[in-house]
């Protein structure tokens, strides 16, 4: 049962229980009451909102009269199902829009949206059995507030893996958890401006737009760098004079290209010269497919001049909503001398013990191997499709790590018209133009293709709708 609050106006001259039944009516016309739902029994509408309970049942009688509401013997007054007919016209137009956009998504069978991850490998009974041992009442502490850069106990668990697997080094003091790359990235801008590091950025042209706006909208004046085969134009960066670059050198977004060690030496000798601060986002690091690692750039610093970001979306889940940010020593002082230890924690803190349960009881590190397998498989079945329906027609880039590639198509289509021709098909594809931040630059006939979220049967028949969108058809035109 839910509470009406409605403000009556004993002044206006209407009838209280006619403005109770109009309120009520509107709110069920306008969709915020939901069929089914019970009204409040009279007595508890009345004594709510201090009228006599004689008003709220001519009021109630109204809605029942008018058919609004129906009553069940014994239970209640519920909201009735109203029949789309029996709706004002404007009301059917909302409704009917809503149907025709749930029929345009459903009509796409085949999403490659980068960012969906395979949710079905998620580990849930296991999750669902720590989430409860952190419910558990003798768990009372978790019920405040808590530390503002994350729980201890998850900050450790955290700094281990990442010691072990990408040889971060760091002490857990040194480790903020957040929710969200995005959000960390605010803070980070924040704590930049006070550190006397200027409010010129260096970013990899292209890059992640989502980050590009983050520092804008912080003041950030972007310098685009363009990108060379082994990642970003370490020239271009020093004359750009930003002392500050955010970068994904072990991935680069969206290209794919792996940053070599002699090039991620140079770059710490740029940040050691100039002064300047790495902003190192290793989004994905654990789905590497090809070759061995190569040690994270936090890893290599011997001058403690970058921020080594982290998330938990590709191997988890994004709708989780945890990342970390490893700051450098000089930035964690700033940032307690500056006050923003008043900043609360944004992961719920019951979130994040069971992550810290989870990793210390080793279901991370097998959760990582099982997804990284399973990932593989897809992308190997993506690859294989691709180049057996469309060969030399296509380039493939990006293929040694993560959870999408980019498609170079040759077939004379822009990216508009690789969309655009894919969704007749009842596909969905992705444009790359956004990427950069000089749109003009942007590759003119390449579309980007996730595939972490859809099973291999999908990503194969995916790939033959493709197929027929962008070269059968047209040779049957
Ligand atoms: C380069 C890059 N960094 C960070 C993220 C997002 O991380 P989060 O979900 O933690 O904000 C993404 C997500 O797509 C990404 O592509």
């Amino acid at each position: 049962m839910i509470d009406l609050t409605v403000l009556l106006n004993r002044e206006s001259g209407e009838a209280l229980y006619s403005q109770l039944y109009q309120y009520i009516k509107q709110e069920i016309l306008g969709g915020k009451l939901a069929a089914e739902t019970r009204l409040p029994s009279i007595r508890s509408l009345a004594a709510h909102l201090h009228i006599s309970r004689n008003t709220v049942d001519l009021a109630y009688q109204q809605l029942l009269a008018e058919g609004y509401v129906q009553s069940r013997p014994r239970s209640g007054l519920y909201v009735i199902d109203l029949e789309l007919e029996s709706l004002p016209l404007s009301h059917q137009m909302n409704k009917k829009g809503l149907k025709n956009k749930a029929q345009a998504s459903s009509a796409i069978r085949y999403d490659f949206r980068y960012g969906d991850v395979d949710a079905a490998h998620f580990p849930f009974a296991a999750w669902r059995k720590l989430a409860n041992l952190s419910l558990h009442q003798d768990q009372l502490d978790l019920c405040s507030y808590g530390d503002p850069l994350g729980e201890p106990g998850l900050r450790e668990e955290i700094a281990k893996y990442l010691h072990g697997s990408r040889g971060v080094n760091c002490t857990p003091e040194q480790m903020m958890i957040g929710a969200g790359v995005q959000y960390l990235l605010g803070v980070l801008s924040r704590l930049l401006s006070g550190a006397n590091n200027g409010s010129e950025m260096a970013m990899e042209e292209p890059g992640y737009d989502g980050v590009r706006t983050i520092f804008a909208h912080h003041g950030f004046h972007i310098h685009p760098i363009p990108l060379e085969t082994d990642g970003l134009n370490i020239q271009k960066l020093y004359e750009s004079k930003s002392r500050i670059v955010y970068m994904t050198p072990s991935h680069q977004f969206p290209y794919g290209m792996v940053m070599p060690l002699p090039k991620r030496m140079q770059l710490l000798k740029w940040a050691a010269d100039q002064i300047g601060i790495i902003i190192e986002d290793d989004y994905d690091s654990e789905f590497r497919y090809v070759g061995k690692p190569i040690p994270s750039l936090q890893s290599l610093d011997t001058h403690d001049r970058t921020v080594y970001l982290g998330t938990f979306s590709k191997c988890l889940l994004p709708s989780l909503r945890i990342a970390y940010m490893v700051l450098p020593q000089k930035l964690i002082e700033l940032h307690a001398e500056q006050d923003y230890r008043l900043y609360d924690q944004t992961v719920s803190r019951f979130h994040q013990k069971t992550l810290e349960l989870f990793m210390k009881n080793g279901h991370w590190e097998a959760h990582i191997r099982r997804m990284r397998n399973v990932y593989r498989e897809k992308q190997f079945t993506l690859i294989s499709m691709l180049q057996q329906l469309m060969g030399a027609q296509v380039t493939i880039i990006g293929q040694d790590a993560g959870l999408h590639i980019l498609l170079r198509v040759h077939n004379g289509m822009d990216e508009q018209q690789l969309i655009a021709t894919a969704e007749e098909e009842s596909v969905r594809v992705y444009p790359v133009s956004l990427f950069w931040a000089q749109r003009a630059d942007a590759e003119k006939s390449m579309v980007q293709i996730g595939f972490g979220g859809l099973s291999k049967e999908d990503i194969t028949e995916g790939v033959r709708a493709l197929y027929r969108a962008w070269f059968e058809k047209r040779r049957d035109e």
